[in-house]
């Protein structure tokens, strides 16, 4: 048991048949604290999504941990992780219809998400129509999900997601189809819930509003946690078994496959580029 909302610990993750492997995570390690919002950056293809879904209990790891507030999804029968997402854990998928109820309203995708809490019909209304004005969606209110826009449907799967009050949510890309105003509507609804309940939120994202909103901000690369950025600066993180990704932007003088030397200095280490000729 732990007291960490989220911990991955040496996570793998490799997809397909034998022959035909695709590893998209390759040892992860990650904590996430209670009430911390995080953004999740990095390029396409670096693993994401896959870890979002690990951490939904919609896939399990290959190797190693994930704990989602000390429970492992990942060992859960599917209908237990299902009851997790329904009352503990919000997720929003990439793909914002697949998160939707198509044929539902705007409203009725709300309340039909508030079913497992038993509170009052009025007090669900009251809930649903709150977060639908939150996210600008009170004129589509009773407009079928099926026939929204991508981006309001990407709104209503935020509200959707929040609307239990979960500990934890998991959003992936909640904001790629949005006007800045309403992707700051989508960042304000998160910020609101983790001020009012604490919610715990991992966002994956490609948008710079997202990561200067959230204090924390990681980057996973090629399946690794190559970087963190806390309150506007970079980091690199020592991995494992010593390895340290360099920033894109120190490419330039250190090209991959390039030789360094390590230097220890009075508190550092610092690598400076050799040529091998002029050894
Ligand atoms: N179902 C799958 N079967 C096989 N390979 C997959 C599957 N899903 C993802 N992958 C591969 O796993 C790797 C990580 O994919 P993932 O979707 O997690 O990346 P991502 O960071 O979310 O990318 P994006 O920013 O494009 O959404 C990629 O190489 C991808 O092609
Ligand atoms: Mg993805």
């Amino acid at each position: 048991m732990t007291d960490s909302a989220v911990r991955c610990d040496n996570l793998v993750h490799v997809y397909g048949t034998p022959g035909q492997e695709v590893t998209a995570l390759r040892g992860v390690d990650l904590t996430v604290d209670g009430g911390e919002t995080v953004a999740l950056l990095g390029p396409s293809g670096a693993g994401k999504s896959t870890l979002l879904w690990l951490l939904a209990g919609l896939l399990r790891p290959t190797a190693g941990t994930v704990e989602v507030y000390g429970r492992k999804p990942g060992a859960l029968s599917a209908q237990a992780a299902a009851g997790l997402r329904r009352s503990e854990v919000g997720v929003v998928l990439q793909t914002p219809g697949r998160n939707l109820l198509p044929y539902e309203t705007a409203l009725g995708n709300i309340m039909f998400a508030q079913r497992p809490t038993r509170r009052r019909w009025a007090a669900r209304h009251r809930r649903a129509a709150q977060l639908l004005d939150m996210v600008g969606l009170g004129p589509v209110a009773h407009r079928p999900a099926g026939k929204l826009a991508g981006g309001e449907q990407q709104r209503l799967a935020v509200a959707v997601a929040v609307a239990n009050k979960p500990r934890l949510l998991l959003a992936d890309e909640p904001t790629s189809q949005l006007d800045p105003g309403s992707a700051a509507d989508v960042i304000g609804l998160i910020q609101t819930a983790n001020r009012e309940s604490g919610i715990t939120a991992l966002v994956v994202t490609h948008d710079p509003a997202v990561g200067a909103a959230f204090g924390r901000t990681v980057t996973i690369r090629d399946g690794r946690v190559g970087a963190e950025g806390r309150a506007g600066e970079e980091f690199v993180v020592v991995g494992r078994d010593g390895t340290v990704q360099l920033p894109p932007d120190t490419l330039d003088l250190l090209p991959p496959g390039s030789l360094a030397r390590a230097v220890r200095t009075a508190n550092g280490v610092e690598l400076r580029p050799v040529s091998p000729e002029a050894e």
